[in-house]
């Protein structure tokens, strides 16, 4: 198929993604924010934002994504914020999105839970009522708190759980040096309120296979968020395929905080092919001027894929979300409906 065909065919499939970060707002919003609530910004225009956004590694891409949303205070922040990730959702055709939000991280200390949660909750309302699209949330432990924080913050959470759409916890922020097995009371509370469970884990060459490792046997995590470390151990791999947990995989993101040189380096179709479960997604979008589609296509070019892998991909993704079954079904009868239409025979 032509590459521009192939294009479109990314551009219009219906897809899901799974690990995307809320905190990570586009840059015109930011300036939006900044202006209404008279706080400033490292950068006062999109293009002085994208020169901003230059990372060595991970830690200096936290420091930067943590000064960004100092400009977010208000319940209408919040609820723009969730909107805007819906009219994104509809123009690459992300029918179903978790975004995950990393509240000790990037918001506390400035907003109070509740001023986010009812914005989110609001713009979450609209994205359905305006788009009809399905956007929910999977609300992210910062690693480096206490573990008496977290587990209070797990509690905290569960009282929004329904109203906001929150299906899962999550773990994020500075791997290195902050092992997940701290946070186990936090994660175990937050499996008996009937969350879901995930982690970032294995993402920087420094955290190993042995990151991955501790989340999947200190936290019991339903999926991985990167893990891309897990190519390292073969024993690891094998765990991971006969236990089936997914791979929520993030290639642009993982070059651009420097952690592979280019997606050639990038282990996702090796996964794929030793019997992993992965998944295609944009990670930090704006700070990465790279969305989920980006990411499918250079996947494309880099590895030659054709439309079947881009679909079997596509397909994961409403697989391994938090779904229900009812819901998976509805989406993968959209999606072979959508594939019948464009290739009819
Ligand atoms: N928060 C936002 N993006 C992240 C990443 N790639 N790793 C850890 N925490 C994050
Ligand atoms: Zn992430």
């Amino acid at each position: 198929m032509p590459a521009d065909d192939i294009k479109q065919f990314i551009r219009e499939i219906p897809k899901a993604e799974l690990h995307m970060h809320l905190d990570s707002v586009p840059p015109e919003l930011l300036l939006r924010s900044a202006r209404r609530n008279n706080v400033e910004l490292p950068f006062s225009d999109v293009e002085g934002a994208i020169e901003w956004y230059r990372f060595n590694d991970l830690e200096e891409f936290l420091q930067k994504w943590m000064v960004t949303t100092s400009v977010l205070v208000t319940e209408t922040d919040y609820y723009e914020v969730a909107l805007e990730l819906g009219r994104d959702m509809q123009q690459q055709n992300i029918i179903r999105r978790e975004v995950m939000f990393t509240y000790a991280a990037a918001h506390e200390g400035r907003v109070e839970l509740d001023t986010m949660m009812k914005g989110l909750a609001r713009g979450r309302r609209q994205v359905k009522e305006e788009f009809g699209l399905d956007l929910y949330f999977i609300a992210d432990i910062d690693r480096t708190i206490s573990p008496e924080r977290s587990l209070k913050y797990v509690d905290e959470i569960a009282a929004y759980k329904d109203e906001v759409g929150i299906l899962g916890i999550g773990l994020d922020c500075q791997e290195i040096g902050y092992p997940a097995g701290v946070h186990r009371d936090a994660f175990a509370r937050a499996r008996e309120l009937g969350f879901y469970l995930s982690a970032h884990c294995g993402e920087e060459y420094a955290a190993g296979p042995e990151g991955v490792w501790d989340a999947v046997n200190d936290l019991n995590v339903d999926r991985i968020d990167h893990g891309n470390q897990a190519i390292r151990d073969n024993e690891l791999i094998n765990h991971i395929v006969e236990n089936d947990i997914p791979m929520t995989l993030c290639p642009i993101s993982n070059v651009s905080i420097n952690v592979y040189e280019s997606i050639a380096d990038h282990p996702v179709i090796e996964l794929r092919n030793r019997g992993a479960t992965v998944t295609v997604n944009s990670d930090d979008p704006p700070f990465f001027q790279a969305d989920l589609n980006d990411n499918y296509m250079q996947l494309v070019e880099t590895f030659n894929l054709g439309v079947d892998d881009i679909t079997q991909l596509v397909r994961n993704s409403f697989t391994c979300s938090y779904a229900t079954d009812e819901e998976k079904t509805a989406y993968l009868a959209a999606l072979d409906d959508w594939c019948r239409v464009v290739n009819p025979g």
